[in-house]
């Protein structure tokens, strides 16, 4: 077994099922940079302070760096025989340095320490988020704008429902991810705050400088309470529950990207590189892709509401329980950044089918409604046209027919206010033309969305 921290107190050694129950390094050697980037940021501290001299800290600081360098290069390995990353860095400085690597853990606990670690781990993971989630939403905004002014049947209750723009449907898309943005954006506030020199829970009665590591480390304030610096995981939940939401869109445009390449709605094709064939069946071509992100979907929220439940019965402060915190973490980045990435890839390689999107909307009466509003505009109560038109679709439906294949003196027979003009009404074209109002779907509209998409993207 490894170098222990806490030896001194003890008569037994730790039970060898104990230590493999008790011990985190089979995952939390992914904080190795992170751990010595804050070790690092500590020594310089202790050093400015006088807690160490010049030598001892110019030691520590180049001994810290040789070993994030070798275990990056696969030169020295987390060993599993230690409890966890920090006991492993500080175990390699001692062995390396003597008697100056005992100086490291001054002023320090292991509680501040994987707090510290955590945040500086979500903070450069959510950078990488936030730079995925602006790749596809680029993507998005470029497929919108190749098929402005196309049109397609919009659903409500999976129902035909209205006619709308591909790049409509596309953009909705765009804004959905542009709240995630601007969630894991608000989050990193709260990510970057320094909890380093709370210590076990007290706060340390050596002179430490806190505010000093903030600046080394170019986080936001020390936190304020130290309790509260070693207890608080919000700052993972929030990133889990950003997450969560984020895979949410994910998978609500994947389950229409699996509907929509079926045969039955034959609306979209995708590329043959993100889909695989069946075993057994020589025709099939599987969205797997997709599928697997919804499926995924499904884990997030399960790490999230680990640790909400983790979480919620613990006394102040620490707890060893805080310790399954990060599997949930590391978890949600990988399934997230991937998916994010896959998600971009199969975007920009989607095809339109646009000659069956052009016979789809001339099916399932998709200008109903339209129909309606020109019986407003003619005069006729709202209810009243309703009832009229639902009675006109009844009519069709029996016949087998749609709207705009029915005879002007069949139409009138219903109202008289009907007039020639009513088929323009009946165009599902010119119906998504109507649709003016702010954020509809005419093509001015979604043209405004586009260009303003395409501008604050340069922004962000
Ligand atoms: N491996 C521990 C964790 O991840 C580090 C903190 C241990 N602190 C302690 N007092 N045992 O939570």
């Amino acid at each position: 077994m490894g170098f222990k921290l806490w030896g001194g107190r003890f008569k037994e050694e730790l039970d060898q099922l104990v230590h493999q129950f008790n011990a985190s390094i089979s995952f939390d050697k992914v904080l190795f940079s992170e751990d010595i980037e804050g070790s690092k940021a500590h020594v310089r501290m202790l050093q400015r302070q006088g807690l160490l001299a010049e030598e001892e800290s110019e030691l520590l600081l180049s001994e810290l760096e040789r070993i994030k360098l070798q275990i990056e290069r696969g030169e020295l390995l987390p060993d599993l025989s230690y409890e966890d990353i920090h006991s492993f860095v500080e175990a390699k400085l001692i062995e390396r340095l003597g008697e100056v690597g005992k100086k490291l853990h001054t002023a320090r606990s292991r509680n501040d320490q994987v707090a510290l670690d955590l945040r500086l781990y979500l903070k450069t993971r959510s950078l990488e988020i936030l730079q995925a989630l602006k790749a596809l939403m680029e993507t998005l905004v470029n497929k919108a704008e190749d098929y402005w002014g196309h049109v397609m049947p919009g659903y409500t209750h999976l129902q035909r429902a209205q006619p709308v723009l591909i790049s409509q449907h596309l953009m909705a898309y765009y804004f959905m991810f542009r709240r995630d943005q601007e969630r894991f954006m608000g989050a990193l506030e709260r990510i970057s705050r320094n909890p380093l020199g709370s210590g076990a829970l007290s706060g340390s009665g050596l002179p430490v400088d806190r505010h000093m590591v903030s600046e080394t480390l170019g986080m936001g304030p020390p936190t304020p309470n130290s309790m509260d610096g070693v207890s608080d995981r919000d700052f993972a939940i929030e990133f889990l529950s950003n997450s969560a939401i984020c895979m949410m869109h994910l998978s609500r445009l994947s389950e229409e990207l699996v509907i929509w390449s079926t045969r039955e709605f034959s609306f979209v094709e995708l590329k043959d590189a993100f889909c695989t064939g069946s075993s057994l069946m020589p025709q099939k071509k599987n969205p797997d892709v997709p599928e697997l992100v919804r499926g995924k979907t499904g884990r997030v929220y399960g790490n999230l509401i680990a640790l909400l439940v983790t979480m919620k019965g613990l006394p102040l402060t620490y707890n060893k329980d805080m310790q399954e915190d990060k599997e949930p973490i590391f978890d949600t980045y990988n399934t997230l950044i991937q998916s994010l990435r896959v998600m971009q890839l199969l975007i920009a390689g989607l095809r339109f089918n646009l000659d069956r999107l052009k016979e789809a909307i001339k099916e399932g009466y998709l200008t109903a409604t339209d129909l309606v509003e020109y019986l407003v505009l003619k005069g006729m109560s709202f209810r009243e046209a309703h009832e009229t038109v639902g009675r006109l679709v009844l009519l069709a439906l029996e016949e087998g027919k749609e709207l705009y294949q029915l005879k002007l003196e069949r139409l009138r027979a219903l109202s008289p206010l009907i007039g020639e003009d009513v088929y323009e009404w009946l165009d599902p074209m010119k119906s998504v033309q109507k649709k003016l109002s702010y954020g509809g779907t005419a093509p001015e509209r979604v043209m405004e969305q586009i260009r303003f998409a395409k501008e604050e993207l340069l922004r962000c």
